[in-house]
């Protein structure tokens, strides 16, 4: 019984922002840094769930990643070409612009990252379906951080030619859907239009907290929304905005928010400006 489900995501309600149960935040291997457009799956997006392709998926390969990123070592992978994927699960994507598209991976603990489709099929990209060292009975091995157990299960996009270093590749874990969208557009949404001396800080919330935070509901889920229906300019003091983002737990202990030290304030101010005005423009 193979089911196949390659769906016009209804304004995607997602069913993955599951933050308590997984609360990895996968930043070791990409946020803070991400450089790509972020981009939201809407209404006319393709999306496959891959949960339920699973039975379907074609025969995996064993692929070897040098160093990777999220176990920093050497692994290898049973795992499925990215392009194969996207042929079987996808076709529609080759009647686009590949230069246009933005691949948007949406993980069940609600991190959203995306990059160029162009981008990530220019290189030996995969989709991995289990880990060839796992124990017996078991698909992965889930990487400890901290106290904390990563959970790698059900799908994670690994490549075997991208440096571990080159942060402008992401390797989502905990994978259950991938979507393709035109670039840019959701996002004009969080434009400010109406004042141009917040671009800057609108460009950098959409870098480095995006990913993660929604505003007007258009965002990552790992995070609480930012903006709607109270955004958080309104019932935080300011400054403590800003203490709070360098220093996540010395506010709330275990905070899943992970600590962003590579911002200068004059950049932080400039988001939280950005926040204020969007506090103005709600939905
Ligand atoms: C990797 C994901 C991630 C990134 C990137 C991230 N955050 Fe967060 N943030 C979180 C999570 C998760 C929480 C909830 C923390 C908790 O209470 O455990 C949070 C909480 C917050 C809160 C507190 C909101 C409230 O009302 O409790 C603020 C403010 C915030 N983040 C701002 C930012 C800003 C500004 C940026 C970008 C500079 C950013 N975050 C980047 C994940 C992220």
């Amino acid at each position: 019984m193979k089911k196949v489900l390659v769906v016009l995501a209804f304004g995607i309600a997602l069913a993955s922002c599951n933050n308590s149960q997984t609360s990895d935040n996968q930043s070791a291997v990409s946020d803070s840094t991400a450089v790509d457009t972020v981009v939201v799956p809407q209404k006319d997006s393709l999306s496959v769930y891959l949960p339920d392709i699973k039975a379907s998926l074609p025969e995996a390969q064993t692929v070897e990643v040098k160093d990777d990123p999220v176990f920093f070592k050497t692994k290898s992978y049973k795992a499925i070409p990215l392009q194969t994927v996207l042929d079987q699960f996808l076709p529609a994507y080759k009647s686009l612009d590949i230069k246009q598209t933005q691949i948007v991976f949406e993980c069940e603990d609600g991190y959203n990252p995306s990059m160029s489709l162009e981008k990530v099929l220019s290189k030996k990209s995969y989709l991995a379906i289990s880990d060839v060292e796992a124990p017996k009975g078991q698909e992965w091995i889930n990487p400890k951080k901290g106290d904390h157990e990563m959970k790698i299960a059900p799908f994670y996009v690994v490549y075997t030619d991208v440096p571990a270093k080159d942060v402008t590749y992401k390797w989502p874990y905990n994978l259950v859907k991938i979507s393709l969208s035109a670039a840019s557009k959701e996002l004009a949404v969080l434009f400010p239009k109406e004042d141009d001396t917040q671009v800057k800080g609108f460009e950098l919330f959409k870098v480095n907290c995006l990913t993660c935070h929604s505003l007007n509901k258009v965002g990552g889920k790992m995070g609480p929304e930012l903006n709607y229906p109270k955004s958080v300019t309104e019932y935080w003091q300011i400054d403590q905005i800003k203490q709070f983002v360098k220093a996540p737990t010395s506010f709330r202990n275990e905070c899943k928010m992970p600590a962003v030290t590579h911002l200068s304030d004059k950049e932080l101010d400039e988001i939280v400006n950005y926040l204020k005005y969007m506090a103005k423009h709600k939905v």
